[in-house]
């Protein structure tokens, strides 16, 4: 199928042409931000997986090179992480330069799924297999997704510690290594979730809180039953590490990351400067995934996303705490405003790739209505509801017919605050939705399919509200 192309994300990643899924091995290399992906160099649908390349310096300008790790006629090359490998640990640098190692699941025609080595010796750049892989085989069918780093805490010397899935048994696995090369068991994480979902793509990072170190466990969690309405979504967990076990925090639960329909397998950047938690996500639901009507590409990362944790407001009735996610976002944006008078709907044309920033005073259950529209199309309509004090994201199905049956959606967030004014920020980047609010404690991703005019956005409700388009004029 060939059609017109798609317009295309300016501060996203997305591939020139061709099938895009999970940000693989992100990393961190002398100023350049390398992210890998599941690729496939043959077509724009799931198959051949490889791991794509591109690189930036900004995390919002992308350069794609080559395919960094191509299938094989015998395996295809899953998703996972890569290192810096400081001191050469493994061994397989060439003595002059730190090697950088990539961890991947080589999902092999047997249909097994082991860890396996990539190493670059031109700091990520080029690659080559490494001839005595895999490195880590349990025999299973379901092992995948290993999200390696470096773990100084603790009494012992610096190991590397690897979190993977089992992905039907729900288990994280952790394992630790002197070398990259030899693993170790130590122990598994495996608190049930409400939902009967296939486990993918952990990551274990540490943040600051209170001036102590605190662990969070990420997990992507999937359902390839139909009657599950959500399909893929990205869950946190709160806890400890101890260099060998992730222990819960007290009555800690699974929680949900995005509260939209198009954020998955999201992990973050090793080696990012000043220690900075730097994620991306796969901006797509592997329900529809394969539908998804853009050309000649199909797939795209998330803005990326600095998380941070936060004491719950205690106004909004949360003791708890908040994982934060704060956007990077370009630099020199320019703002304009828009006349929004209370009763009187106003329109703006932001075009292919904009923000939207609103400020809304919902005192006394007011609401203001943002329709995101293409054409004359309503694509999506978020409504910040006064009485609830929710954000509510309505998506029907595009042009009738839509992409798939679970496409349209509804979804809801909490819009935090002192029960009045609203803040809320969403950035609309072609097919890309992302909003933000709560200070970057409640956020959901979504897909809507805007033409090549870009976005025509309408503005109504009862309340008054501040509204500002930021763009940059690099379209
Ligand atoms: C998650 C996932 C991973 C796997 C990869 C294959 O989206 O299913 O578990 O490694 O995609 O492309």
């Amino acid at each position: 199928r060939i059609g017109p192309p798609s317009p295309r994300p300016v501060w996203h990643l997305t591939p020139e042409r061709n099938w895009m899924n999970d940000p693989n091995g992100l990393v961190h290399v002398d100023g350049v931000f390398h992210a890998f992906f599941q690729y496939n160099p043959g077509g724009a649908g799931w198959g051949n997986m490889s791991w794509g390349h591109a690189v930036s310096e900004d995390l919002l300008t992308w350069r794609e090179l080559d395919v960094a790790i191509p299938f094989t006629d015998n395996e295809q090359v899953y998703s996972g992480s890569a290192v810096i490998d400081h001191g050469n640990t493994s061994g397989l640098g060439d003595g002059v330069t730190d090697p950088v190692v990539a961890i991947y699941t080589a999902a092999t025609t047997d249909r097994l799924q082991a860890q396996a080595l990539a190493v670059s010796r031109d700091r990520g750049m080029t690659w080559e297999r490494y001839a005595g892989n895999p490195v880590l085989d349990r025999g299973s069918r379901e092992f995948r997704d290993p999200k390696v780093f470096r773990y100084s805490g603790g009494d012992g010397p610096a190991r590397w510690i690897m979190v993977a899935v089992e992905a039907v048994a729900h288990e994280v696995l952790i394992y630790s290594s002197e070398n990259l090369r030899d693993w170790t068991w130590e122990s598994k994480f495996d608190v049930p979730m409400p939902l009967d979902e296939l486990w993918e793509c952990p990551d274990l990072i540490s943040l600051p809180l209170d001036g102590e170190e605190r662990w969070v466990m990420l997990l992507s969690t999937h359902s390839h039953d139909p009657a599950n309405t959500q399909g893929s979504r990205m869950r946190w967990f709160l806890g400890d590490f101890d260099g060998h076990r992730f222990v819960p925090a007290p009555g800690e639960q699974w929680r949900l990351l995005d509260l939209g329909r198009d954020f998955y397998a999201g992990v973050t950047f090793a080696d990012a400067p000043d220690g900075r938690r730097l994620m991306l996500g796969w901006m797509s639901n592997w329900q529809y995934a394969r539908e998804v009507p853009t050309e000649p590409f199909r797939g795209a990362m998330s803005l990326p996303r600095e998380l941070s944790l936060r004491r719950a407001d205690a106004r909004a009735g949360s003791g708890g705490i908040d994982l934060v996610q704060t956007p990077v976002v370009p630099e020199g944006l320019e703002w304009r405003p828009v006349d929004v008078a209370a009763h009187e709907p106003a329109e703006v044309e932001v075009g292919v790739t904009g923000v939207l920033s609103v400020e809304a005073d919902l005192a006394g259950g007011r609401t203001l209505a943002l329709e995101l529209c293409s054409g004359d199309e309503v694509l999506a309509t978020v409504t910040l509801d006064g009485a609830s004090r929710e954000l509510v994201f309505d998506r029907p199905a595009p042009g009738g017919e839509g992409v798939h049956e679970t496409f349209p959606s509804v979804r809801r967030m909490p819009l935090g605050g002192d029960g009045r004014l609203a803040s809320v920020q969403i950035f609309l980047d072609a097919h890309l939705v992302e909003i933000f609010a709560c200070d970057g404690a409640a956020v959901m991703s979504h897909q809507a399919f805007v033409g090549a005019d870009g976005w025509r956005v309408r503005v109504a409700g009862d309340a008054s509200a501040q509204v500002m388009v930021g763009a940059t004029d690099t379209e």
